[in-house]
């Protein structure tokens, strides 16, 4: 019996002692995560034996940041979400502004609508990026009037204004699940804007004017040199494998915004990309020069990209800003200045006739 029974008891005390040394080594490996996770310093093994080499590195250059960011305005704190009743809401339209063309894109799961574009390719970050084009001030200053529709706008026609012309698509039904998941995602983001405010850094960094047009053929080797490495030679970005929408997001051609988008207004395009763009640029750390950003937006401005019918624009067209570049005007500059620049004759002959 016990001859029988031996091998076994060897067996399972030979189990026990490897279960015994495995979770003694998840405790050790764990404990050391812990460590290093919990900022807990571990002695160093070279004590310091470089800590001169340290002190003589040259001081790093500051680099100027467009704005102050003292006060900057800063999305809500994700972790309280759960207390919201409309939370699901909240959520998917989060969802839908990040990944935008995987359901309302071209092969999208819910509808074809838009064309593979993310709101998020614009609007950095599913619209929380300081001066990445975010949602921040939608809340408290929606409805308003827009000079562009002469009408008053809801959030709901805001996000179909961008959804006709950003995506160059379809506008959403306004009672569908997807546009109040995302009323209710910018509703939230700008729950703590007081009524009526714009917070700091909301919506697109002004670039200072220049005193001449901005030039497409400066701003072409602008584009080749610091934006073609992802955007592409010929402008049409990279898609992803799957067809969901883009890795690189396409700067004109077919599938690119239309001309009655917000970023064909050249201040509009040199703004976004003074602040946010090569990839990695922010507002406390640009990296393209004022001319650089005006003189990229004109060459990219001047390529093909789809039309859009904006015969019912501007009704008024007196409230034409200063950069929309189709006439007629009232003010006399051609349809050349009002593309190009250059601006300050245009804003100070606006200024003295008022
Ligand atoms: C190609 C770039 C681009 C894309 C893509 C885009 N937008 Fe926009 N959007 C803009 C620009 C430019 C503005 C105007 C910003 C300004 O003039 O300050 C804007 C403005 C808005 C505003 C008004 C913000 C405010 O403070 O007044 C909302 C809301 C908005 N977009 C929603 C959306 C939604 C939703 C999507 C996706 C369906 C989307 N946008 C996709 C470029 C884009
Ligand atoms: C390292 C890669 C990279 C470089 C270089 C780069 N971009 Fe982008 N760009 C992106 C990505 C990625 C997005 C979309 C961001 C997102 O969805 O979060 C984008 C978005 C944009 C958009 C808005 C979306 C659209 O397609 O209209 C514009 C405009 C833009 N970039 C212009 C430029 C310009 C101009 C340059 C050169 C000065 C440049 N980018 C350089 C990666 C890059």
């Amino acid at each position: 019996m016990n001859q029988i029974m031996q091998p076994f008891i060897k067996l399972i005390t030979l189990l026990v002692a490897l279960l015994g040394l495995a979770v003694a080594l998840v405790g050790v490996v764990g404990f050391v995560l812990f460590l290093s996770y919990s900022g807990v310093q571990l002695p160093s093994l070279q004590a310091d034996s470089n800590s001169e080499q340290v002190q003589s590195l040259p001081e790093v250059p500051a680099v100027t940041a467009l704005v102050d960011p003292a006060g900057m305005w800063s999305s809500p704190d994700w972790a309280t979400l759960e207390a919201e009743a409309n939370a699901e809401d909240i959520k998917y339209g989060k969802e839908l502004i990040a990944n935008t063309a995987a359901y309302l894109g071209p092969n999208g799961k819910v509808k074809a609508i838009s064309n593979g574009m993310n709101c998020q390719n614009c609007h950095l970050q599913a619209g929380t990026a300081p001066l990445g084009n975010n949602y921040s001030a939608v809340a408290a200053t929606y409805p308003k009037v827009r000079a562009r529709s002469g009408q008053s706008e809801d959030i709901e026609k805001r996000i179909n204004d961008c959804f006709e012309r950003s995506l160059n698509g379809k506008a959403l039904e306004r009672d569908s699940k997807e546009m109040v998941a995302m009323v209710a995602y910018m509703n939230w983001l700008g729950k703590d804007v007081p009524k009526g405010e714009s917070p700091k850094g909301s919506g697109i960094y002004e670039v200072p004017l220049l005193d001449r047009a901005a030039d497409p053929a400066k701003g072409k080797l602008v584009y080749d040199a610091q934006c073609a490495s992802c955007h592409q030679a010929d402008g049409q970005g990279m898609p992803k494998q799957d067809g969901s929408g883009y890795i690189y997001p396409p700067l004109w051609g077919k599938n690119s915004y239309n001309h009655g988008a917000g970023l064909y207004r050249l201040s509009r395009f040199a703004g976004y990309v003074k602040a946010n763009m090569p990839l990695g640029a922010t507002f406390e750390n640009p990296m393209l020069s004022d001319e650089e950003a005006w003189d990229v937006a004109a060459y990219v401005n001047s390529l093909e990209r789809p039309a859009k019918d904006l015969s019912k624009d501007w009704p008024d067209i007196s409230k034409k800003p200063m950069d929309h570049p189709f006439g007629p005007y009232t003010d006399g500059f051609s349809e050349e200045q009002h593309k190009f620049g250059p601006f300050k004759p245009i804003k100070e002959a606006r200024a003295q006739s008022k």
